[in-house]
């Protein structure tokens, strides 16, 4: 038996659903809203579902009418959630594209990259030139024997330097090493000839700071050991070293001085980095600026070192490269290197 009431009945709530349906889903305004009209007109408790109960009373022939409008107009249905799905998809797409937006021509923000003090690249650039001329690097310590830094070196006990009031000693035999030319023991004492070797480090000095004088400050101190060293190799290695770290045009003069653990002993001046040699302020008048000692090493000294001064000469010098950074960068009191003040530091980089 059929029930033409209840079929009719359900044909026209199938067709309202599905006008409602269309209605609010094109009327729906975000991804959210859409998926809560899928739950409702699609979903298990759905009108759709309240809809298709009356199947059971119904015709075999009624079942399957209804069961096709049915299907229309979930079809509908299924076809107007995609296609407004897709438009919001897209309207949301825009909408975050326009709110985070981003104009990648707009420059980064840039890192803060460091980079090597004034100094320091000084005593690598040093080193490298001496690396290059065929010396090895030897370091010896802060901390330093007397018996090293003095005793060895040939200084006669009462030696002005030796005062307290010049040294930082630690013990009675122990201080803050004055000098790198310690070092050149220690490399004799480990080393056999031929020897060429640089010793770079920081020295210390109970000095009165000024323009030019700080009581911590870079020595490099190089050693050559050999049959037939002279003071012409001596000069010569000096020149070239100068030259390749200022420039061709720049000039070495040698001076006669004397230090107990070389002789002859002589003061190295460079030509000055203003005049070039003529006389100006910078170099006081005198066209020339004191890069370091040098000399050819004592005999004494060699014997400490168990090296036999009949077979083998030397020569060693300690050079100053916080001189050679003030003179490359034309700066003109040596403490401000020290004073870590970037706006000084950064005309350098
Ligand atoms: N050690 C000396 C100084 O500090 C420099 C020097 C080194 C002189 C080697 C001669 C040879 O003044």
């Amino acid at each position: 038996m059929t029930d033409d009431g209840a079929m009719a009945d359900a044909l026209a709530r199938l067709e309202d659903l599905r006008a409602g349906a269309i209605a609010t889903i094109s009327g729906t305004d975000s991804s959210a809203g859409l998926e809560e009209a899928r739950i409702r007109f699609t979903g298990k408790k759905s009108d759709l579902t309240a809809i298709m109960r009356v199947m059971g009373t119904l015709s075999p022939e009624d079942r399957k009418t209804l069961g096709a409008a049915a299907n229309s107009v979930k079809g509908a249905i299924e076809q107007a959630l995609e296609s407004r799905g897709a438009e919001l998809r897209a309207r949301e797409l825009e909408d975050r594209l326009e709110r985070e937006r981003l104009d990648v021509t707009l420059p980064g923000t840039p890192y803060a990259i460091g980079y090597r003090h004034p100094a320091m690249r000084t005593m690598r650039e040093l080193i490298r030139i001496f690396e290059q001329m065929g010396y090895s690097v030897y370091e010896g310590p802060e901390v330093e024997w007397d018996l090293y830094n003095f005793q060895l070196l040939n200084f006669p006990p009462d030696h002005p330097s030796r005062d307290l009031q010049d040294t930082f000693y630690v013990t009675d035999d122990m201080l803050l090493r004055t000098q790198t030319s310690p070092g050149q023991l220690r490399i004799m004492k480990e080393q056999r000839p031929p020897i060429r070797s640089i010793v770079p480090g920081m020295v210390y000095r109970d000095e009165a700071e000024d323009a030019t004088h700080l009581s911590e400050f870079f020595q490099i101190e190089g050693l050559a050991v050999d049959t037939n060293i002279t003071l012409g190799d001596l000069k010569g290695t000096l020149t070239e070293v100068v030259q390749r770290f200022f420039g061709r045009e720049r000039g070495v003069r040698f001076r006669p001085h004397y230090f107990p653990f070389t002789e002859p002993s002589a003061e190295i001046d460079i030509s000055c980095f203003a005049c070039g040699g003529a006389g100006c302020r910078s170099c006081g008048g005198e066209g020339w600026l004191e890069l370091g000692g040098a000399g050819m090493v004592h005999p004494v000294v060699l014997q400490n070192g168990g090296i036999d001064p009949d077979e083998y000469s030397g020569f060693a010098f300690g050079i100053g490269p916080d001189r050679f950074t003030m003179m490359r960068g034309h700066i003109t009191d040596v403490r401000l290197l020290r004073h870590g003040d970037l706006r000084f530091l950064r005309q350098f980089n």
